[in-house]
């Protein structure tokens, strides 16, 4: 630790034009909070000498939702988006590293890892923005689909037992093309209906015991809620799920 102080302190030490190998780099709030750039940076910084400091608004480098994939943090990947130079690349270049993924994947302040460097996992999902609101999403689940299918642990025991569950659909590499047309999956055209979206249920039939209707911002809120939870575990017997 005490090591660790002294490369810091003389590497902030360095004479100006060393110290002009530096970059600045624009994080948003949420990941700042984290601690995480804390851990990260200087560590870079060690390895190669090359300072990175952290700034609001322009910067020659930002984490942001676009540009190379680097870390993921609960299903978001975060990208490294930067001016091309010498010094971005290195970054870049270093956080795709062995090293550089040991890096992110060592930070856990409370024991569990809060980065992860797999950022192939989530590729599927970052690719569509999830836009809708979880919180929301979960309400709707509950009051919708929650006496069929179990959407969380508040419901497992109001379900019908053979209907899979959220977290084990979540599994599905395509969970996220399938909740967004699950209207249009057997069994739910029988009882659904999305507003301005499915034509109305036909006459000549008798209606639905008990029908479902919901909106495409409630289909995007259930979507980005279903996104947010852990998907099953499938080394563990269903039932449990
Ligand atoms: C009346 C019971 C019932 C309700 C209510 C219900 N579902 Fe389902 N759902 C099922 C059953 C049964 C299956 C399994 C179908 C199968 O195995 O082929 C299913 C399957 C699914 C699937 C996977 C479909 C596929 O073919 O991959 C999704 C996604 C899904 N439901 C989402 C929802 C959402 C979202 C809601 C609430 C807005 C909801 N369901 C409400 C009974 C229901």
């Amino acid at each position: 630790m005490f090591r660790t102080l002294l490369a810091v302190l003389a590497i902030a030490a360095m004479p100006a034009s060393a110290q002009e190998k530096s970059f600045t780099l624009h994080a948003p709030k949420s990941l700042i909070e984290t601690g995480f750039l804390k851990h990260l940076l200087p560590r870079f910084s060690l390895k190669t000498g090359v300072r990175i400091k952290t700034v609001e608004g322009n910067a020659d480098a930002k984490f942001a939702a676009q540009g190379t994939a680097v870390f993921a943090q609960d299903g978001i990947v975060w990208h490294f988006d930067a001016i091309e130079t010498p010094r971005t690349e290195a970054f870049e270049k270093w956080l795709l590293s062995d090293v550089g993924k040991r890096t992110i994947e060592a930070y856990a302040p409370d024991g569990t890892p809060l980065f992860s460097a797999d950022v192939s996992v989530t590729k599927a999902v970052e690719a569509t923005v999830l836009t809708g609101d979880a919180v929301l999403g979960e309400k709707i689940s509950l009051k919708q689909c929650g006496r069929c299918h179990v959407v969380n642990a508040s419901n497992r025991m109001k379900t019908i037992g053979s209907t899979p569950s959220f977290a084990l659909m979540r599994t599905f590499p395509d969970w996220q093309e399938r909740f967004e047309t699950f209207f249009m999956l057997r069994p739910h055209p029988a009882f659904t209906q999305v507003s301005e979206i499915t034509e109305p249920f036909a006459d000549n039939l008798p209606s639905p015991i008990a029908p479902i209707e919901v909106t495409w911002d409630q289909i995007e809120a259930i979507t980005a809620y279903v996104g947010s939870i852990e998907p099953a575990n499938l080394g563990a017997p269903l039932q449990s799920q």
